[in-house]
């Protein structure tokens, strides 16, 4: 199954991470491809943010990983672009990644292949300049129910300069 989102700025881009909060019931594993600048890290401040966090959500560009922790749940958002081998991971003092119960939302993530558990959803942020394309692949049976509520989010909430047209 393929799927696509158009998101024309950074708002939107938001809105469309908040809607996927929105679909979140179970744990998840969240890959997240696309080229420097196209928006990872906007995303996941937009689920974020559809969570209830309220805080600042800083790239995990340097530290490798910021958490969060909600009730009964932890968030874990890495970015891996400067990781050289996958088994880097491990030293790094990363909690546990096999948790089903877990929020896991990787940026970078083919820097991790091998060290991550297996996608729900793999997202790849293309460019459309001046907005993006959020493709969406889903590997596993949690992740499609993932992506049919978030599509039915997305259309529901109507957003300026979000549309889900595939
Ligand atoms: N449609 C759009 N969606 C998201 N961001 C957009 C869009 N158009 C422009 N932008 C801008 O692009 C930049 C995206 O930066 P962001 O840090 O989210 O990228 P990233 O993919 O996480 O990059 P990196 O690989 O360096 O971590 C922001 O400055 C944002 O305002
Ligand atoms: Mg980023």
């Amino acid at each position: 199954m393929s799927r696509f989102f158009t998101v024309a700025d950074a708002t939107a881009m938001e809105a469309l991470g908040v809607q996927l909060a929105h679909a979140l019931k179970s744990g998840a594993v969240v890959y997240l491809a696309g080229e420097v600048g196209a928006g990872k890290t906007t995303l996941v401040r937009g689920v974020l943010r559809g969570l209830g966090f309220t805080g600042r959500v800083r790239s995990p560009t340097y530290t490798l990983m910021e958490g969060y922790e909600f009730p009964g749940r932890l968030f874990q958002h890495l970015d891996l672009y400067r990781i050289r081998a996958a088994d880097e991971l491990e030293f790094l003092g990363i909690r546990e990644l096999d948790d089903p119960e877990q929020w896991i939302f990787v940026e970078w993530p083919e820097r991790g292949a091998g060290a991550l558990p297996p996608p729900d959803l793999k997202l790849n942020i293309q460019l459309r300049e001046p907005g993006r394309q959020v493709q969406v692949e889903a590997p596993s049976g949690r992740g499609r129910n993932l992506v049919e509520a978030w599509r039915a989010g997305v259309q529901g909430a109507a957003m300026p300069g979000l549309a889900n047209p595939g």
